[in-house]
């Protein structure tokens, strides 16, 4: 059976292409997902790809992850800076989260600089554009195969 990771898009990303395109660049975010969707596909696993603006709906979508995907791959977008809640619900998952953002937060403003999410991820990618999605999609399969990040 092949790994079964899901992706989620916070805030403000469906903006992407014309969203601050100085900080974010100018690829759309279906751009971003049909490059994801091109590498699950080379790799052979099953990806979902969820964009909400809405906390409520990322928490009862990762509520929702147990025992249906192996690894959840997300862009908190401005609730990385602001919520436990999410943060608690990758936690109460039990499943390996990789945090990825578009720009280095820890080159903006002091609010951006701390992640409620980083300290359940087992590992975090930023400020590398859409590539942030690529690399940490791929962390996530080589961790699903290694059984570590080691
Ligand atoms: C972001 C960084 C956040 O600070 C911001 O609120 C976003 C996007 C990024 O991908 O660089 O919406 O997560």
């Amino acid at each position: 059976m092949s790994e079964r990771i899901l992706v989620l898009h916070g805030p403000n990303l469906n903006l992407l292409g014309t969203r601050e395109v100085a900080v974010y660049g100018t690829r759309t975010l279906e751009e971003i997902n049909e490059a994801i969707r091109g590498l699950a596909k080379s790799e052979g696993v099953e990806v979902d790809i969820t964009q909400s603006n809405s906390e409520a709906n990322l928490i009862d979508r990762i509520q929702g992850a147990r025992g249906v995907y192996q690894a959840i791959l997300i862009n908190p977008a401005a609730y990385t800076h602001t919520s436990v809640a999410l943060r608690d619900a990758l936690s109460a998952s039990g499943i390996p989260v990789v945090e990825v953002h578009l720009s280095n937060i820890y080159q903006r403003e002091p609010f951006r600089q701390h992640s409620y999410v980083a300290g359940v991820a087992i590992g975090q990618i930023t400020g590398f554009g859409p590539d942030s999605y690529l690399l940490g999609f791929q962390a996530l399969i080589n961790y699903l195969r290694r059984g570590s990040t080691k």
